[in-house]
């Protein structure tokens, strides 16, 4: 959160007190009873601070649309000199869309389709990540239909284990992604077979959420070991992609990827190989700068237990119940009295719908507005309708100017989608 504490004591973004978003939106759409808000102004400080990092290096920074395509960000990070990296023809169109022309576009997956690879060939990308060796036949023909060339970097899983939840973790032997060093190797040796492709990468992406920067190192290594080695057997490479997982200060305990550190520790590494180089950071940029602001609806006392159930639930949230995630709660309105242990929970029909075991609250009572910290990666982008619950409308706020970037779903969004077609088989 940035910006002056406004007069009532909540936090404010984009110079607008968190509290008056919802009530704010409930012009537009009366029913409101939670959203996500995002601060520019926050993201527009991180995305210099991430491209002035990797500047030196002369990196493609491509940002992972996974982790948040509202349009109002991507034409943030557009203008602040940042490619896309999209994983799937929704992305690639959505990234064209706002604008990301072929130079800043790279392509990533694991289960590449025809028709992506068609719409690379056709329109054109920096590169594509290829996680098989049989995809790079798909793309050759691609790219033989179109008449293009399609530059390839092959994703090495480079066996480097990660600390955190194993949903998130990429680069080791359990993770279904990359493969091994000794057949990139191969590929690159022949890579005369795929004409239409330049196969002169190497990609490396072993994970997210990720402080301690020393798995970052230690891929990097690996992957500069295979290019050193490829050329030696005559197929030198031309770029490392490095992938993102970045990770952010979920406890709000100072504890910080050193990014600056990292950045100068590749360039370091980088000098005199000759290598363009690409970065794919998703969270590290749009986590901190969203906030997923709802409302108290209930307080229930069973036995010892106080729990807080909110507005908010796991379909607009699930990082808690998918990864044991814990994004902060804070109170926005907070009443006088002690702290006391909450279990705070959303509205959804599963014991899952948890947001925190025992989170320090202060008293709470129906209505009382409350906000949950760092969601604006993998928040409202991994959201979904489950228990009839429509999608929630994402707000960004800039300057003290409060904006509706996307509109909530409603029921009748959710019903419009039925249909009594007979399909001919
Ligand atoms: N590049 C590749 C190939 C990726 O698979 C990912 C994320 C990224 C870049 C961006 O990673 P980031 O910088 O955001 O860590 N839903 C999970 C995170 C899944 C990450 C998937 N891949 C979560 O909420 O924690």
């Amino acid at each position: 959160m940035s910006g002056a504490q406004p007069s009532t004591g909540a936090p404010s973004v984009g110079g607008v007190p968190l509290d008056r978003c919802l009530p704010a939106l409930r012009a537009l759409e009366p029913r409101a009873q939670a959203c996500y808000v995002y601060d520019l102004d926050a993201l527009d400080a991180r995305a210099r601070r991430f491209a002035a990092a990797f500047a030196p290096l002369g990196a493609l920074c491509a940002y992972a649309l996974k982790a948040n395509a509202l349009a109002a960000l991507l034409e943030r990070l557009r203008e602040r000199g940042f490619g896309a990296d999209a994983v799937s023809l929704g992305e690639l169109e959505l990234a064209a869309a706002a604008g990301f022309r072929a130079p800043a576009r790279v392509l990533n997956g694991n289960g590449r389709t025809v028709a992506e690879a068609d719409w690379v060939a056709r329109e054109g990308v920096a590169l594509v990540n290829a996680d098989l060796v049989e995809e790079l036949d798909l793309l050759q023909a691609a790219a033989a239909r179109a008449e293009r060339r399609v530059r390839v970097a092959l994703r090495v899983n480079p066996g480097v284990e990660t600390a955190g939840h194993r949903y998130i973790a990429t680069g080791d032997d359990e993770a279904k992604f990359g493969i091994a060093p000794s057949e990139a190797l191969e590929a690159w040796a022949a890579r005369a077979r795929w004409p239409r492709l330049d196969v002169d990468g190497i990609h490396v992406h072993v994970g997210s959420q990720i402080l301690d920067p020393v798995p970052l190192e230690r891929s990097l290594e690996v992957a500069l070991e295979l290019a050193a080695e490829s050329a030696r057997r005559g197929s030198p490479l031309g770029l490392v992609n490095l992938g993102g997982g970045f990770g952010v200060d979920y406890e709000g305990r100072g504890v910080e990827f050193p990014l600056e550190r990292y950045a100068a520790g590749v360039l370091a590494r980088a000098a005199g190989r000759g290598l363009a180089w690409v970065v794919e950071p998703g969270r590290w940029l749009v986590a901190p700068v969203g906030m997923l602001v709802c409302e108290v609806l209930w307080v229930k006392r069973r036995g010892a237990r106080r729990f807080v159930v909110l507005s908010a639930g796991m379909n607009d949230l699930i990082r808690p119940a998918l990864y044991h995630a814990r994004h902060r709660i804070v109170a926005l309105r907070p009443r006088p009295g002690a702290l006391e242990p909450a279990m705070v929970v959303g509205p959804v029909c599963e014991s899952a719908d948890l947001f925190a075991e025992d989170a320090p609250l202060p008293p709470l009572e129906p209505g009382d507005p409350v906000a949950l910290l760092d969601a604006g990666a993998y928040g409202a982008a991994m959201a979904s309708t489950y228990n009839g619950r429509g999608r929630l409308a994402e707000l960004v706020a800039e300057g003290g100017r409060l904006t509706r970037a996307r509109a909530g779903e409603t029921p009748a969004d959710l019903a419009a989608r039925t249909r009594n077609d007979t399909i001919a088989w």
